[in-house]
């Protein structure tokens, strides 16, 4: 008889919230009662939510000797975990199958080790942004569109657990005292923690998945991001060291472009480049890759990017990259560009190139209050060659929605001319974009700077309507 039976008491659940400890024993349904288990249709991820799990998982952890995870791998813990859920299921008289063994003893193990339900979707190379709102929602973006999926977290806690260890693999700490915190995966995949009560539905941590695909200038022209013709003006661009700027709103595929750019510095060249959590992947042999780093708990030793721009242009570097232009550092950007650092690239966030050269201005305003705004027009005129606009559209597809080059100034103004431009159907009106990539009836203000390099043929061909 089951009421006879020596069941040992649960340790307390180390996640759950004060209080929970005596609801669970005292709600703990008779075992031999069914429980309730996840309906099929729901998926394996609403199984963390399910009393069944919840037992399994009280009994397993209760019964594991906390010490005898440390120093083993997820493989070496394997055989015993899946043993102990066995055992709890006997002892507690549930019929699990197989199949809900093998799911329970992955979550547990992803538990331990891993990032607790999101594992799955890390692993999964679809999905390139995984969202999650506290522990009723997880989003993910997969072909370039947002999906909820069926992902949960047994409770806020649970996030809590997630973030913190996400935070204290980069050895920084989250919780209320710092409740944001920038981070990184160990693939390399970039995360950011907001925790309540700033986020008031619970934590919230974003991964922007480390792209393991390198998406190059060709293959973006293949897949319809561009024509072939802007993919070789582009080519050319790099090639003949313009300075450019890519502009796009969040996610747009501003690092991505940026990066395919960086395939056409030569390799004789030294480039240095500089992030706040590195995303670039040059394949030039002679690169130094710069990291800024926040200030520490005493909100000391923070290196920011415009500190390291500065440093950049004492470590003779004939290109700098800077992964996103968003403040003080355009000043510095500029200067580089305009003193003997062309071909110099950076991002910025912005919907238009034109809108791009106001936040630089405004930038480069916030950083150096007494420069007029004629000069840092002109400055801005003089050290940025082009700028690439990139937008993801409601289809989900990314593309090159104009190629600007700055010509120079009329008057106050910054003359630009647009190389190719995207022009939209308007009479498509469906969940599909439709539209044309067009090339401008204009001679690019580069064809000189190509001529020295040689290109000039190759630029005037692409240019061809
Ligand atoms: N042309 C593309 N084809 C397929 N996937 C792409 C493309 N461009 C970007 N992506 C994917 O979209 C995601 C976002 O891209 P990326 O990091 O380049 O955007 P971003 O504009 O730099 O974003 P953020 O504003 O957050 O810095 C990445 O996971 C990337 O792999
Ligand atoms: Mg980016």
């Amino acid at each position: 008889m089951f009421g006879q039976k020596q069941v040992p008491r649960p340790e307390p659940d180390p996640d759950a919230p004060p209080g929970a400890e005596a609801a669970q024993v005292a709600e703990a349904p008779p075992p031999v009662a069914p429980l309730a288990r996840p309906h099929a249709s729901e998926g394996g991820e609403v199984l963390v939510r399910s009393d069944l799990f919840r037992v399994i998982r009280n009994g397993v952890f209760a019964a594991m000797n906390a010490s005898a995870a440390v120093g083993k791998t997820r493989e070496q813990m394997k055989p015993g975990v899946e043993q102990l859920v066995l055992d709890v299921a006997e002892r507690e008289r549930l019929n699990i199958t197989l199949a809900e063994q093998g799911q329970i003893v992955g979550e547990l193990l992803n538990d331990m080790f891993g990032l607790g339900p999101i594992e799955p979707l890390l692993a999964d190379d679809t999905i390139t942004d995984v969202l999650v709102n506290g522990p009723d929602q997880v989003w993910v973006e997969r072909h370039g569109r947002l999906e909820l999926t069926n992902c949960k977290f047994r409770d806020n806690t649970h996030v809590t657990n997630v973030a913190q260890r996400i935070a204290a693999g980069v050895g920084r700490r989250v919780d209320e005292s710092s409740p944001m915190v920038d981070a990184r995966l160990a693939d390399g995949s970039r995360v950011n923690v907001v925790l309540p009560p700033l986020a008031i539905h619970g934590a919230s941590i974003s991964i922007r998945k480390f792209s393991k695909r390198n998406i190059t200038l060709h293959r973006m022209s293949q897949q319809g991001n561009m024509s072939g013709a802007m993919a070789t003006v582009l080519k050319l661009a790099s090639t003949c060291r313009l300075n450019v700027i890519v502009s796009g709103g969040t996610g747009s595929g501003k690092t991505t472009l940026l990066n395919a750019l960086s395939h056409f510095i030569g390799h004789g060249e030294r480039t240095v480049t500089i992030e706040d959590a590195a995303e670039l992947q040059l394949v030039q042999p002679h690169v130094v890759s710069l990291e800024t780093r926040p200030e520490n708990a005493e909100g000391l030793g923070a290196v920011t990017q415009r500190d390291l721009v500065r440093n950049a242009l004492r470590m003779r570097p004939d290109r700098i990259i800077l992964g996103e232009t968003r403040g003080s550092e355009a000043f510095d950007v500029l200067q580089a560009m305009n003193t003997g650092h062309d071909g110099s690239m950076t991002t910025i966030h912005a919907n238009t190139p034109r809108d791009g050269i106001t936040r630089l201005e405004s930038m480069v305003m916030m950083a150096n209050g007494n420069l007029p705004l004629l000069s840092i027009r002109r400055q801005i005129a003089s050290a940025v060659h082009m700028i690439v606009q990139i937008e993801r559209m409601r289809d989900g597809m990314r593309r090159v929605t104009r190629i600007t080059e700055l010509v120079g100034m009329e008057g106050e103004v910054i003359i630009t001319q647009d190389l190719f431009t995207f022009r939209y159907d308007a009479s498509a009106y469906s969940e599909e974009v439709k539209g044309v990539f067009e090339t401008g009836a204009v001679r690019p203000a580069f064809a000189a700077r190509a001529a020295y390099y040689g290109l000039e043929d190759a630029l005037l061909e692409a240019m061809r309507p």
